[in-house]
């Protein structure tokens, strides 16, 4: 490890109560509102800390500290090359997707899945909690995954069953998925506000939301309650990439799709959340039926790869393509 690593990590594993100008009971109030770590405070904002019960004054000191001690600065473009280089792929397990994804999913930003019922979606989701438990030579992260499911839609069963073909053992990879039923929105957003800790205790590099709008989309009914939806689901998203950011972790989310009312002559469906979920998805892949088994994938939106499709399969294995077959 470099020094500059080194110092990168000390920062990162650093106590609250270590920071500059943070006491004790400044560091337990942070703690109980759910800011436990060093990278959620440098990369709070001001707004967020005092709605939640923390002076002003307070607030900004405690969150320049934190980005002091991080380095959270200008950076020049070759420096930014090496952050970047942090950014990990992880593989999906299933080689034609890897192959439209450009090698995998990417650390430090969100992919979306989306697609109608019984595309894929959250096949794609469990599966990815087995293969970022494999060792970087094989594609994965070496780590942990935690799952936030909204549909009650994962099962232990179906990652014993997919576990096997990746060379790993299904009860040891089970104990490396951290898993949570949201039941509300707020609940959902929620589990992730209190996230950190557990991601870092448990080792996560992938955190999966599955499905990220359902309860938005159920909850917040009627044109009126169309603002205050984007605005929570925005909140939502944020803090979603910041933990990615903060801890390297990739974020895979789900989403459902709605029939275009303009669209009379073929069916046209687009993605629930508007332009909220298309401004924060850095990577979005549409997931639609062929026949049997079969499955396509199609890249929507990257940052940096040309669109395309791929097809996939579900199979008793897990999802494969053709050459995995
Ligand atoms: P919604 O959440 O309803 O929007 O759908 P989704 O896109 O999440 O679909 P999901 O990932 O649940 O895919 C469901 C499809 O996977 C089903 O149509 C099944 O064909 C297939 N599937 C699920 N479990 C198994 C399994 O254990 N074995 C096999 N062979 N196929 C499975
Ligand atoms: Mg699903």
């Amino acid at each position: 490890m470099s020094s500059e690593q080194m110092e990168y990590y000390k920062a990162k594993y650093q106590a609250l109560e270590d920071l500059p100008g943070v006491g004790p009971a400044t560091a337990s109030k942070l703690r109980e509102i759910g800011f436990r770590t060093v990278e959620t405070i440098a990369t709070a904002t001001v707004h967020e800390l005092v709605s939640a019960g923390i002076g002003e004054a307070t607030a900004d000191k405690v969150i320049s500290s934190a980005r002091k001690s991080m380095a959270i600065t200008f950076v020049r473009g070759d420096e930014l090359v090496k952050l970047r280089s942090n950014i990990g792929q992880l593989t999906t397990g299933c080689s034609s997707l890897d192959n439209l994804l450009g090698g995998g999913i990417e650390s430090q930003s969100i992919t979306e899945f989306y697609g109608e019922f019984g595309t894929g979606k959250s096949q794609i989701c469990q599966q990815l909690c087995v293969t970022v438990q494999l060792p970087p030579e094989r594609g994965g992260f070496g780590c942990g995954a935690l799952y936030i499911d909204t549909e009650n839609t994962f099962r232990p069963e179906r990652i014993q069953q997919m576990a096997p073909r990746f060379g790993l053992d299904p009860e040891e990879t089970l104990k490396n998925i951290i898993f949570a039923e949201a039941y509300t929105s707020n609940h959902q957003t929620v589990l992730l506000e209190n996230a950190d800790e557990v991601i870092k205790e448990n080792n996560i590099r992938l955190i999966v939301v599955d499905s990220v709008t359902s309860h938005f989309r159920s909850e917040y009914l009627g044109r009126e309650m169309l603002a205050p939806r984007q605005q929570e689901l925005n909140k939502h998203l944020h803090k979603l990439i910041r933990l990615s950011r903060s801890f390297n972790t990739a974020v895979v989310v789900t989403n459902q799709v709605m029939a275009q009312p303009d669209a009379f002559f073929a069916k046209v469906v687009k993605p629930v959340g508007g332009h909220i979920m298309g401004h924060t998805s850095h990577t979005r892949v549409f997931l639609r039926k062929g026949r049997n088994n079969l499955r396509i994938a199609k890249l929507v939106v990257s940052p940096f790869l040309p669109e395309g499709e791929a097809p996939l399969r579900i199979t008793e294995r897990g999802v494969e393509g053709d050459e995995d077959i």
